[in-house]
């Protein structure tokens, strides 16, 4: 299938490691050049070098840590300085720290606020400016399933992603009309480095939830955010997109 990528600019937050540095691989692999943000400026820059050998595409590494207003606008800066444009934008850096509705203090819950959902918004009032003014552009939400599906000790994380989703309609509803799209995935249970918060025997409790017995791959929800980002899912927007192997249920 010709996703018609080839040339396009996506910026990538979260992209050391994980689903955010598959995204990377898998739009290099498309031909798309890479803005690539992170706090990790060593994994950022050898992903970087890595794939502008693979793949022959331009890449621009920004090291950030994202819980701020300021840095979002200097991920977004920078990328206008060396691309001068910004066609797709995946929101995926995340960290919600464990624990239950009644764990988190309010100190807690704030600083989590930062990153999520306050730096997938901050993205989006950075980028969308210069999408709307192009007629052209694609916003896709990292939202995992944990935003529909109750996860024991996750609440904050539940919560951020479950009014992201809101978010992600009412945006994509707002934009439609400038030829911008908005859309989620959400991915249960990945194997990435962020499941080492998770014990063994909690993670074996995890997967005998998930109905085709596995952990998904970071490569698995790359593909998808490519798709969606693509010309291919033109007539897609303010839909979110389970990932989970089946994991969630009900047919909300
Ligand atoms: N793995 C799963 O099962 C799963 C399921 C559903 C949803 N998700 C979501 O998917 C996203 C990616 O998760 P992952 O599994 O790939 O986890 P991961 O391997 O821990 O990657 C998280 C990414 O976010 C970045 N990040 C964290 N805090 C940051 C900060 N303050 N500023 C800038 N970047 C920051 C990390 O980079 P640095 O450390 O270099 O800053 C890293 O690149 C997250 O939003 C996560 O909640 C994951």
């Amino acid at each position: 299938m010709e996703l018609n990528l080839r040339g396009s600019v996506a910026l990538i937050t979260g992209a050391s490691q994980g689903i955010g540095a598959a995204t990377a691989e898998a739009f290099a692999r498309e031909g798309a050049h890479l803005v690539l943000s992170a706090r990790q400026a060593e994994q950022l820059m050898s992903l970087a070098g890595r794939l502008k050998q693979a793949y022959g595409v331009e890449t621009l590494v920004v090291p950030a840590d994202l819980r701020s207003e300021a840095a979002v606008k200097h991920v977004v800066m920078a990328a206008y300085a060396q691309f001068g444009r910004i066609d797709v934008l995946f929101n995926n850096a995340g960290a919600n720290r464990r624990g239950g509705p009644l764990e988190l203090d309010d100190a807690a819950w704030q600083a989590d606020q930062e990153l999520r959902p306050l730096g997938y918004v901050r993205f989006c009032r950075e980028v969308l400016p210069s999408m709307i003014a192009a007629r052209r552009g694609v916003i896709v939400n990292n939202l995992g399933y944990a935003g529909r599906t109750v996860l024991e000790d996750y609440v904050a994380g539940s919560s951020a992603v479950g009014g992201l989703i809101n978010f992600t309609k009412m945006l994509a509803e707002q934009v439609a009309r400038h030829g911008v799209r908005v859309v989620g995935v959400h991915p249960g249970p990945i194997d990435t480095p962020r499941l080492a918060h998770w014990t063994e025997d909690e993670l074996r409790r995890i997967v005998s939830t998930i109905p085709l017995g596995r952990l998904g791959r970071p490569e698995e929800v790359a593909d998808l955010v490519v798709f969606l980002a693509s010309e291919r899912a033109a007539f897609i927007t303010g839909a979110c997109f389970l990932i989970d192997g089946g994991a969630s249920r009900g047919i909300g």
